[in-house]
This record gives C-alpha cells, structure tokens and sequence, in this order.
C-alpha cells in the first residue's frame, strides 16, 4: 500500500499582514497532515508564499520597495505564522526561489511543446487584486466603479498582447474527469458549481502580461511575464524537485493527495490547474477541498474591507491550542462560518477548560493523592470499562474515514464526545468510594479512565497539538509514541513510571459581556 501522503495549503501573496483566512487554511492542512502522520503515512506538508504578478509590484511600489525586498520582508512573517500557528508543514516555498523558476519554465516549455499556446491579443477585465480575468457578465456597477460580482474586487479594462492558452479544447476532457472521479473536487456543492461552470463552455485562457515586469519571463518571448496563477499554481510541482520527475521527492508524492484551497480560488485549481496538468502531460491531483470563509460581522475578512481579525493577538490573548480548536469546531468545514470573541470565549470553557481539559486534570490529581502518582496497571476490568475503552478502538476506522472525507466537524464532535463520556464514566464510577473498601476496582477505574485519556489525547492531538503533547508527557508517552497504532494496542503505558507533573492546560476565560 502506498503510505505516502502529500498535502497543501495555498501559497499566500506576500501583500499584507497574514490574517484569520490564511492562519485557517493552513491549520485545516495542518490538522490533515498531523492525522495521516499518526496513522503511519509518510507526510509531506506544504505551504508557501506567492510573491509575483501586478498585485505584489503595485504594493511594493506604493511601499516605496524593490519587490524582491518587500517579498522578503512579508515572505518572512508568513513563515514565522508557521511557528506561531504550530504548523508541521515540512517546507516552505517561495516563488522567487530558484527551484520554482525552473519547474515554470518547464510547465510553460510542455504546454508550449503540446500546441496549447498561441499568441493574440487580451481585452477584457482584469482585476489586480484576484490577479483574474473576468467576463462580461461576471461584472457589475457599483457606485460608479466595476467590480467583480464574485469577489467585490474593482476590475479594470485591458488591453495588451498576450499568450493564450487553449482552454476551451479542454472541456470534454475536465467534465470527463470529474464525472470519473467523483470526489475530485470537494465539497459536493463546490464540484457542482465547477461543472456547471465547465459545461457552460470554457474560453480560452490569457497566459502572460506586458504591462508589467514583476514575474517570471516566458522562456522564448522576455517583454513577456507568465501569467502569476499559472505561475503560482506550479508551486505544488516546483517543491518536488520537478522537472526531476525521476527524483525520489517527485516519485513519491506527485500527485499530491489533496490540495486544501478557499472556495475563491476553486477555479483556479479545479479548471485551469487539471487542463494545464493534462496538457503538460502530468498526472493530476487526486482531491481540491474548497472550505468556506471565515466571517468577521458576516463578510469575507479582507485587508480592503478593513475587518481583519488578527491571529497573533488572538493567540496572545487566548492560546495557540484554544484557536485551533475554535476554528475548526465551530466553522463548519467547506461552509462560511463567522467567529467572534464571545464564542470563542464559550467555546474554551466548555469544551477545552470543562471537558478535556477537567479530565485530565483531576484525574491525574486523583492518581497523585491515591496511588503514590503512578497509573495502577490493568486488572480485573468491568464489563463496562472494557465497553468504555473498546468503544474508542471500535470506532477507529469511521474516524479515519471522516478524516479521509475532510469531515472534521464529524470528527471532533465524535472526539469530544469521548471525552464526555470519559468525564462521565469518572463521576459515575466514583473510584474515591472504593479507595479502602475495594482498591482493586479503583485501580480498574484508574486504568480505564487513564487509557481514555492517552487514546483521546492521541485523537486530539492533530488539533491541539501543543496541551496533548503536555498531557501525553505527563504520562510519559513522547512523540514517537503518538501514534493510531498505540491506540489499538492496549498497556503501552508504563506502570511503573510516576508521573509527571501537569500545569493548568486550559484557563477559564472570564466573560465579561
Ligand atoms: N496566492 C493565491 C493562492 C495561490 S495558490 C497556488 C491567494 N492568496 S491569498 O493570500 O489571497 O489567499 C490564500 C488563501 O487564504 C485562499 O485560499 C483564501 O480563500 C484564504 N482566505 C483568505 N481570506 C479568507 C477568509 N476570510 N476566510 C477563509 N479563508 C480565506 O489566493
């Protein structure tokens, strides 16, 4: 079975400070990427920046900076956002780099090689902001300004010479693909906007600029710049070492198992990358997941619309854990959803500082006071207590499966509930009741609740990393250890360890509105 797995975030435009939407994409990439490492895949997790084309020359400019300069400024807080967000992303890629020029020149050489590239005149609407080319009918009048009716961006009118690519030649063949790959594009609502978008009949696509200079050169023609999304998408192929298809990088994981996008760039991946793979003769990625928007006062947060939630400060305030678990919990996944304080407040108490959180708190404490702080090792179980522990282990292949279908929300609701039922089965089975009349079902109770906690953590832990790391060290697990495997085994603990120490995982947020 191939164990290799090979996932992706978009590459960001180095064009202003990250923010909520971006922090988003890649904690769901990164949530992905830390499951199939526990299942025992070979992960390769990537995240980049995407630094050519108008829209990063114009900001340079109005900063009064060289753009390689600027890039690298910006570039650099991006990467750090990866420490900050605890992202296990294996590399970071810049479209300036070296190795992705080479990997677009060879795209744009095969495309050229396959006949799929004449040269003619644009005109037509452009807009700088999604770097996109817009019909008429795409198109409204606001105030006295175009905009896109998608995207809200203003558009301006272009006119220049320009490659094309033919797109249009590639209709049958991408209806075709998604017909036989019916989870090609995902979620359902988005692969259905796709082909009915694709079945309207396809243009063909504008490929390269003039007005500019800001990107990469078409090979066989300098005044002109390679369009920045066929430029950007190739980023996927560049970190692979292609055009070295024979290099070991490329051979294990192209194509990539699935690409984690926002529905505003589904276009772009699901039309144009598939018919630019299949004209270079590539194989094409098996999955485009398109998730929702995250809302701030219900619309789409944008650097123009002024409605930034910064996750820095969010962070700052709350936790790194605490906002990944929020995001995920509470958006759901493939939807727009909106956030605020208030709930994230709610959200930390009741689910992270109440639930997980008070479980393990209380019942190490319990361990520490009753059995000189080791976990009593496993002996006359209860029919109940294998139920509690079985049922975990049972329920191992529909969360790998919800995990494979990117239903998380599915996921972490299974997994709280878990937890629920571990703090329950603790109230319940009152160990403290049996301390002097019979330490034997105590000891039960204590390794029962003990193997909840370690599988739970184990579960938990592609989202809130950094709290189950403490709570799998407090009971002398280390990373190696975390694994799906270890959670179908049963006595991986060591019994006769003492446990260590555990500082409050999560505080209670006061609400104070
Ligand atoms: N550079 C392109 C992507 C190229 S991929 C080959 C781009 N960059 S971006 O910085 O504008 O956006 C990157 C991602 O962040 C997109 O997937 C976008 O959907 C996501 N988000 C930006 N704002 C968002 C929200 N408010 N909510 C959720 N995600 C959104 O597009």
């Amino acid at each position: 079975m191939n164990k290799n797995f090979y996932i992706t975030t978009p590459i960001y435009y180095p064009s202003g400070k990250p923010h909520m939407g971006h922090a988003y994409s890649s904690i769901i990439a990164d949530i992905f990427a830390r499951f199939k490492r526990l299942e025992g895949y070979e992960v390769l997790f990537l995240t980049g920046t995407d630094e050519h084309g108008q829209k990063i020359q114009k900001e340079a400019d109005k900063n009064k900076k060289d753009p390689k300069k600027f890039c690298d400024e910006i570039s650099e807080t991006f990467r750090s956002l990866t420490k900050t967000l605890h992202l296990s992303n294996d590399d970071f890629i810049r479209t300036t780099e070296p190795r992705h020029f080479k990997s677009v020149n060879e795209i744009w050489n095969r495309l050229t090689k396959s006949g799929d590239i004449y040269l003619d005149k644009y005109s037509g609407w452009y807009s700088v902001s999604d770097e996109a080319y817009y019909d008429k009918d795409e198109i409204e009048e606001k105030n006295g300004k175009k905009i896109s009716k998608t995207s809200g961006s203003s558009v301006e009118w272009v006119e220049e010479e320009s490659y094309f690519f033919k797109l249009s030649a590639f209709q049958k063949k991408l209806l075709e693909h998604y017909k036989k790959n019916e989870d090609f594009i995902l979620p359902k609502s988005r692969k259905n906007e796709v082909v009915k978008f694709v079945e309207k009949g396809l243009k063909d696509l504008s490929i390269s600029r003039t007005s500019f200079s800001w990107g990469i050169p078409v090979p066989e023609n300098k005044n002109h710049i390679i369009y920045v999304w066929l430029d950007a998408l190739t980023n996927y192929l560049s970190a692979l070492n292609f055009p070295n298809i024979a290099d070991d990088k490329y051979k294990s994981f192209w194509p990539a198992d699935v690409h984690i996008i926002g529905k505003d760039i589904l276009r772009f991946h699901a039309v144009y990358w598939p018919a630019f793979l299949i004209a270079a003769n590539l194989p094409l990625p098996k999955r485009v997941f398109g998730h929702g928007w995250i809302l701030s006062d219900d619309k789409k947060m944008s650097k123009s619309l002024g409605n930034i939630l910064d996750p820095i400060e969010v962070i700052k305030d709350y936790g790194i854990d605490q906002l990944r678990y929020y995001l995920i919990k509470e958006v759901s996944l493939g939807n727009d959803g909106s956030i605020s304080m208030k709930n994230l407040k709610n959200c930390i108490n009741n689910d992270l500082a109440n639930n997980y959180g008070n479980l393990c708190q209380r019942v190490f404490s319990f361990i520490k006071k009753n059995c000189n702080n080791k976990i009593p090792k496993k002996s006359n179980l209860s029919e109940s207590d294998i139920k509690l522990i079985q049922n975990i282990k049972n329920n191992l292949p529909k969360l790998i499966d919800y995990i494979n279908n990117q239903n998380l929300n599915e996921y972490i609701k299974m997994v709280v509930n878990f937890s629920f039922e571990a703090n329950k089965y603790f109230n319940d089975s009152e160990p403290w009741a049996f301390k002097k009349k019979d330490p034997e079902r105590m000891n039960a109770i204590l390794y029962t609740i003990s193997e909840q906690i370690k599988n739970i953590s184990i579960l938990l832990s592609p989202i809130i990393p950094v709290s189950t790391k403490k709570v799998l060290e407090t009971i002398n697990l280390s990373d190696k250890d975390i694994s799906i495997e270890n959670i179908k085994k049963n006595d991986i603990l060591d019994y006769n360890l003492e446990l260590k120490n555990l500082d409050i995982l999560f505080k209670k947020i006061e609400n104070d509105n």
